[in-house]
């Protein structure tokens, strides 16, 4: 039951938001962070150079352009640690979820991290980094402090984004592609296989957290976020990037965290609690995460969680004339994806974004039956960064990329 406050009581609580906002998290603002342009990161800002490279895998940064000009940067890890003899393995793509980047698949140990368990299980990984991250910040003609760099939700890094990467992974390995995603990249799948083209060039997808419908979110931070209109509100106020990360918020963060306030519940407020996170990498993980994401793509989210539509971006009466033709923006049919790409998904009882109600209704929409691994205490971040994710997930996940198609035969 949600109750209407006071509108005074409302103004305060919607101030302290906003402070939480910006003084847990870090800083909404323009980054000028990171360098700008074509060039790509420097050898020393990048994800092979900080994260993968030193625990002894091997690496490489590719440079993939979108249709709309953004430059995003993806990582191939062709083998693990021990090199093999011959071609690489088969390709599987790794899709990060909202507010995070590739990094997110390698920040626990080799033996926990998905990313370098997949390496070791004989895969070609590559790992996809969406537009506005700290690794695929670049555009052909915008910068980051372009308001139009930042016009873009899911659906964008669904129909431009994936497109494109997929695309490149497809065409340097000559192999289907398959899909890891997790969340925000599990809805930018779910889009995406919608499209022919894309789902042509799909071997097989696992969804960690699916998401289409978001209208049973029980995320008491989203949902408070989502009644005091906080995307509106950015919008009106000109923010368009939004970025929770800068040195001031991370050390705010650290100082806030250490022995003053249980991080933990400000992270379970937010994505529901998680039985398996390693608190003491708190601070380790803070180094590479948030990431910035656009306020439009918020607005959007922000849509589907008010209207319970799994739809495009509601740009409002005369903005879908123009977008669409329609009065409302036009409906993505789960059933449209083809029952012939096989599918698996893991979903958790304790995740308060990817809802097991919402969870069904995303299964009750799809032709194909997709193998499920439901974990009753898991939470939202628990996929990703549980201690216990290889057990509990990846082993699963791995038999049912080897079990399908041509992966088989490697
Ligand atoms: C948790 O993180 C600490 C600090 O990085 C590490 O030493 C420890 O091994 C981790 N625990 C598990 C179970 O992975």
């Amino acid at each position: 039951m949600r109750r209407a406050p006071s509108s005074g009581a409302d103004f305060v609580a919607l101030l302290l938001l906003l402070l939480l906002l910006l003084f847990l998290f870090g800083r909404v603002r323009c980054s000028p962070e990171y360098s700008l342009g074509r060039s790509s990161s420097p050898a020393t800002d990048s994800l092979c150079a900080l994260l993968i490279r030193p625990s002894g895998y091997p690496c490489s940064e590719h440079i993939v352009e979108t249709k709309d000009g953004y430059l995003l940067t993806i990582q191939r890890i062709p083998h693990g640690r021990k090199a093999l003899k011959g071609k690489p393995g088969p390709p599987v793509f790794l899709q990060h979820g909202l507010f995070q980047g590739g990094d997110t698949w390698f920040m626990n140990s080799f033996e926990e991290s998905l990313g370098f368990i997949l390496a070791d299980s004989g895969f070609d990984v590559w790992v996809g980094n969406v537009r506005g991250t700290r690794w695929s910040h670049g555009h052909t003609t915008l910068s980051v402090y372009d308001k139009a760099f930042w016009d873009w939700s899911w659906q964008e890094l669904a129909q431009y984004d994936l497109l494109a990467m997929i695309s490149y992974v497809y065409s340097v390995t000559n192999y289907k592609v398959s899909y890891i995603g997790h969340s925000q990249g599990t809805i930018m799948a779910l889009a995406a296989f919608t499209m022919p083209d894309m789902v042509e060039m799909i071997e097989s997808a696992a969804l960690l957290c699916p998401i289409s419908y978001l209208d049973h979110i029980t995320s008491s931070f989203v949902l408070r976020a989502v009644f005091m209109r906080l995307d509106e509100m950015l919008l009106s106020m000109g923010i368009h990037q939004l970025n929770f990360r800068s040195d001031m918020g991370v050390q705010i963060i650290d100082s806030v965290c250490d022995g003053h306030m249980d991080c933990n519940n400000l992270l379970s407020s937010i994505t529901g609690e998680n039985c398996c996170f390693n608190m003491s990498r708190m601070a380790y993980y803070l180094e590479f995460e948030p990431h910035p994401s656009s306020t439009k793509n918020l607005h959007h989210l922000f849509q589907m969680i008010r209207k319970g539509t799994f739809a495009k971006y509601d740009y409002g009466f005369w903005g879908n004339l123009l977008h669409y033709r329609s009065l409302h923006p036009p409906a993505f049919d789960l059933a449209d994806i083809p029952d012939s790409l096989p599918l698996w998904m893991g979903y958790g009882g304790k995740d308060a974004l990817a809802d097991p109600t919402d969870v069904q209704h995303t299964l009750e929409e799809l032709k194909s039956k997709p193998e499920l691994l439901y974990i009753d205490n898991y939470g939202h971040i628990d996929f990703i960064l549980s201690v216990k994710a290889k057990d509990d997930v990846y082993g699963d996940l791995i038999r049912f990329l080897k079990s399908r198609g041509c992966s088989s035969s490697y």
